[in-house]
């Protein structure tokens, strides 16, 4: 009878496990109303299908709170919705799930001047387009808009060297990866290095990301030291699978001769 108990009540959440995450990605009644609303209540919608939030199933509620199944009481504040934020606020806003961004943005020079046009968020990223976070984002056309795009590209140069390294591990990662191997683990250390190391520009401190870029080459040449043993292991591998082939073939002629010798001799 327990078992019976308990097999329903896992039955169940599996269930509401399952409807939690299609909700994520299909159709919620947020996505259906505003696409039937006009101009900057339905972009939002066209904005985020093309996201990185959309690709890993952060849905409209997922930011803005609310009800996602029930048409009448979906912005309800009884039910968790917290509406659009105001410009700074956006900070908090995304910082919920951000945390370490958060952290580093808040006591940036960004981050201390966000109530006088310090720059937030959304300013770089988008509200709703927002993309696999690149270096390109430093660029002369989005960062001199507020003030002189001096400092902005000392900080995108200290930062090129080691972008480059982390571009080159991943590309060794996915031939390894192709070649069905299991990177599970090199893998897990680099999106948490990638991870940590791209969260240290929103600080915009050139000096910070200066002294921090030995720590992060350091791990990196660590994470590529393995990678070159794989390698090594391969190459290895290799070898002696071509030598089991040559001994094979060896073996083959050797017992063909012998047979043919003995045949010979029998013919005789
Ligand atoms: C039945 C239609 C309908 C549904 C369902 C709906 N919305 Fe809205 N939404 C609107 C309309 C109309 C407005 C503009 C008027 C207003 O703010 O009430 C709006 C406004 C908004 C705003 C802007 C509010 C602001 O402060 O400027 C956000 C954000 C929003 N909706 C998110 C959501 C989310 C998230 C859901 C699902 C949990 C949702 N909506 C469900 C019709 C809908
Ligand atoms: C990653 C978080 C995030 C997600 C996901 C998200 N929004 Fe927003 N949304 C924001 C932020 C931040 C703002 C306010 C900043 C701005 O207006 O640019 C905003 C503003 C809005 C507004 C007000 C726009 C205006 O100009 O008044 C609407 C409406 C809205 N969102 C609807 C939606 C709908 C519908 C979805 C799902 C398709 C959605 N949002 C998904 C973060 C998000
Ligand atoms: C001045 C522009 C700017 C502002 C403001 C900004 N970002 Fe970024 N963000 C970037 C750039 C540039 C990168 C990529 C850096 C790189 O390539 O190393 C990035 C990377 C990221 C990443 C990927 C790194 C990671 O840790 O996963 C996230 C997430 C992110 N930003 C979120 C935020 C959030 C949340 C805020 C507000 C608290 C914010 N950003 C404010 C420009 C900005
Ligand atoms: C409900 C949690 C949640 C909220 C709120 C949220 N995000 Fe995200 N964000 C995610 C997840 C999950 C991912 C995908 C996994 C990852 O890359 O970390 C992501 C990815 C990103 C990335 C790409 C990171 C990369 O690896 O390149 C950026 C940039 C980003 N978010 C910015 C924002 C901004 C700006 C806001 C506020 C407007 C915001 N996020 C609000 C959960 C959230
Ligand atoms: C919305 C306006 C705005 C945009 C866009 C903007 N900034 Fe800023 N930035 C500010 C403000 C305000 C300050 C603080 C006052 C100052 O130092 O000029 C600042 C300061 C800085 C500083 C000086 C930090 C220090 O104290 O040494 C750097 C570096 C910087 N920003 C980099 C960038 C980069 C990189 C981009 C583009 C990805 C960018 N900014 C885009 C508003 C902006």
């Amino acid at each position: 009878m327990i078992r019976l108990f308990v097999s329903v009540i896992v039955f169940s959440l599996l269930v509401l496990a399952a409807v939690d995450s299609a909700l994520a990605q299909e159709e919620t009644v947020c996505i259906q109303c505003h696409t039937g609303q006009s101009g900057s209540l339905a972009t939002p919608v066209e904005e985020w299908r093309q996201s990185i939030h959309a690709a890993n199933g952060v849905s409209c509620h997922g930011c803005h709170g609310g009800d996602p199944t029930d048409f009448a009481m979906a912005m309800s504040p009884d039910r968790g919705f917290i509406g659009a934020p105001d410009y700074a606020s956006v900070p908090d806003f995304c910082g919920r799930c951000h945390v370490g961004v958060r952290q580093n943005y808040g006591e940036s020079a960004h981050g201390q001047a966000v109530e006088d046009g310090g720059a937030q968020c959304v300013v770089c990223h988008n509200a709703h387009a927002v993309k696999k976070a690149e270096i390109s984002l430093i660029n002369e056309e989005d960062c001199s808009r507020c003030h002189e795009y001096g400092r902005a590209g000392e900080i995108k140069a200290a930062m090129v060297e080691t972008e480059q390294m982390i571009g080159s591990v991943e590309q060794n990662l996915d031939r390894l990866h192709q070649l069905g191997i299991a990177t599970d683990q090199i893998e897990g250390g680099l999106f948490d290095l990638r991870n940590r190391y791209h969260s240290l520009f929103h600080s915009v401190d050139v000096e910070k990301v200066r002294s921090e870029t030995d720590g992060f080459q350091g791990e990196l040449q660590e994470i590529t030291q393995g990678i070159s043993d794989i390698d090594s292991q391969l190459a290895q591998r290799k070898i002696w699978g071509g030598a089991a082939v040559a001994l094979l073939l060896f073996g083959g002629i050797v017992s063909m001769l012998i047979r043919r010798t003995y045949h010979d001799e029998a013919g005789h």
